[in-house]
């Protein structure tokens, strides 16, 4: 299952992600294998963030990649609002560039709205676009109406994706920003799939997976990635979670199990406010 960048490009919609990765030197070579083990599985979207663990989870993103393996990943990375004035976007690329241990970063990401201006760090992205520092740029926890502000800019229609907290439990997204993407063929990346860990005892998601020989995590997943335009980034600092989560992707849900789901955490019948971790 791939999902297509507006540009062409496309990646497998099952990722991981790296927060609280990089926070101690004890964790660290754990952390390392667990993202190579990643790209070993052909989980090439790394998500990661200047602001995990300070760069910590950058640098552990950097030592993974080192060798043959920055050719099949897909960096994303993003930057803090208080750095998203144009020459702050600038240095802060730069900084994590550094850290990944890489020249290019493939989606570069506002990570939330903050005082900068939106014109501003497009304008940023657009200049690091231009010198091949950034593939292609982003936002996350935008909701419909900041997005068609993105979309307003002069260059906003070059927004290539935008990450949003999006689980089982979390579906505000399905009534009105996961359409929205879809119609103009942009990615929408879903952070915190197992609500931070709480899902995984969730016992619907248990007993539809003993029907299917799998755990809680996979069926969490395996309903994200069933719906078209979705990255799911779950993180997975052991190789063996990395292991569990690989196979959702090749796990099928049924008209019964999805049936569970929804009598569990009901499909939105109206706007919901964006969720937020
Ligand atoms: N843009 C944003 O504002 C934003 C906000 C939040 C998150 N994110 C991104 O989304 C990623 C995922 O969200 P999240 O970290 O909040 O939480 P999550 O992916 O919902 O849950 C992560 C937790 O699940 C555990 N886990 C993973 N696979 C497992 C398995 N197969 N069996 C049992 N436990 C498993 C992990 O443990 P181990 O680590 O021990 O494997 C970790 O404790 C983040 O890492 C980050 O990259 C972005």
């Amino acid at each position: 299952m791939d999902v297509t960048f507006p540009d062409g490009t496309a990646v497998p919609a099952l990722g991981i992600g790296t927060y609280r990765m990089g926070e101690s030197t004890r964790t660290r070579e754990r952390e390392i294998a667990s993202v190579q083990s990643a790209l070993d599985a052909g989980i090439r979207v790394i998500d990661t963030a200047e602001m995990y663990a300070d760069g910590g989870a950058e640098s552990v993103v950097g030592a993974a990649l080192r060798g043959k393996r920055r050719d099949s990943a897909f960096v994303v990375t993003k930057v803090l609002p208080s750095n998203a004035s144009r020459s702050g976007v600038i240095s802060a690329c730069e900084r994590s560039l550094q850290r990944l241990q890489i020249d290019r970063i493939d989606l570069y990401l506002l990570h939330w709205r903050g005082a900068a201006p939106l014109a501003e760090t497009v304008d940023a992205f657009e200049h690091l676009a231009a010198r091949g520092r950034i593939a292609r740029w982003g936002v996350s926890n935008f909701d419909v109406s900041d997005m068609q502000e993105v979309q307003a800019l002069a260059s906003g229609k070059r927004c290539s994706a935008n990450q949003v907290y999006f689980s089982v439990s979390r579906r505000g997204v399905e009534f009105d920003l996961l359409p929205w993407s879809n119609s103009r063929g942009m990615p929408l990346m879903a952070y915190s799939p197992f609500d931070e860990g709480r899902l995984l005892g969730d016992r619907t998601l248990a007993s539809i997976g003993r029907k299917h020989g799998v755990g809680a995590a996979q069926v969490a997943l395996a309903w994200l990635l069933a719906k078209p335009g979705v990255i799911a980034i779950p993180k997975a600092g052991r190789a063996e979670h990395v292991r569990e989560n690989a196979v959702a992707a090749s796990l099928a849900l049924d008209a019964d199990d999805i049936a569970q789901i929804d009598r569990r955490w009901p499909p939105p019948s109206k706007k919901q406010a964006l969720a937020i971790v």
